[in-house]
């Protein structure tokens, strides 16, 4: 199956179980609230935005131009659906096949580009390692990369109220790792991995440490990682993830 049919069957998979699956991802969505001032008068790219709904959020806000780009047309129909209202916001379809792009978004764009829960997708470090330098030179001098990112390093077997992790020692960098996302079923019973209501989905395990070596090989300076906690009892449904953070995030400085 080439790269746009498999992105798009995930995408129907979304579709099919979006009555359900109404969890967002609110720690993530606090931290980039937690920065949005900096996002001000920003040109931001969301890299491989999905349906849209965090680059939408961005241009919500104060940013001056948000471009989402994805290689999923179901998605990108579902963004372009919503943005009617928007004059700062747009969306690029990107095929591997055609490299215009490439060009279109080489050289010192954006001020910032954000990515969320892309980089643990790729399956292969010199994908990895291209993503970065294509991010690294889209980006203006002293702009920044900021992904969020699930913490397989240390969230590893525990639950989440939007997703849990099946239980894997002894990671080595590239294994699969399943996932299971919630349904918006309240309350939350201790999940049953082969509960067919909760949506599996595949990454693969690269090591915080790994990021963080591909992006300082590429240049970036200031890479540093923040994890993330959920605040006690600010959700009475909340499980894991107040001891342990389940995401965190890479924030690099070109
Ligand atoms: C896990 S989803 C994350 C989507 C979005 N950032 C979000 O938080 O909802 C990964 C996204 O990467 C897109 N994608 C995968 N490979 C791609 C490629 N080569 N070029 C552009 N987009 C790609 C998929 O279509 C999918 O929307």
């Amino acid at each position: 199956m080439n790269q746009k049919k498999f992105y798009n069957n995930e995408a129907n998979l979304f579709a099919i179980h979006k009555e359900k699956y109404g969890i967002v991802d609110t720690i993530g969505i606090k931290f980039i609230d937690s920065i949005m001032w900096e996002l001000k008068n920003k040109i931001i790219l969301d890299y491989w935005c999905g349906n849209g709904k965090n680059t939408i959020r961005l241009a919500e806000k104060w940013a001056e131009f948000v471009l989402g780009t994805d290689i999923s047309n179901i998605l990108l129909k579902e963004a372009l659906h919503n943005i009617w209202d928007y004059e700062n916001i747009s969306f690029l379809h990107i095929d591997p096949k055609n490299q215009l792009f490439h060009k279109i978004l080489q050289h010192n764009v954006f001020d910032y580009i954000l990515s969320y829960y892309v980089l643990c997708t790729i399956k292969d470090k010199d994908l990895l390692n291209n993503i970065g330098k294509s991010i690294f030179s889209s980006l203006k001098p002293d702009g920044s990369f900021i992904t969020l990112l699930p913490n397989r390093d240390n969230f590893n077997g525990k639950t989440c109220f939007w997703f849990s992790y099946i239980e894997k020692l002894n990671m080595k960098e590239w294994d699969e790792v399943i996932t299971y996302l919630r349904t918006s079923d309240f309350p939350l019973p201790n999940i049953d991995n082969d509960d067919k209501n909760h949506l599996k989905i595949i990454d693969y395990y690269w090591p915080q440490e790994t990021y963080i070596n591909i992006l300082k090989d590429i240049w970036f300076k200031q890479v540093e990682i923040i994890e993330l906690f959920a605040e006690e009892k600010s959700y009475n449904w909340i499980i894991d993830e107040v001891n342990f953070s389940p995401i965190y995030v890479i924030q690099a400085v070109k």
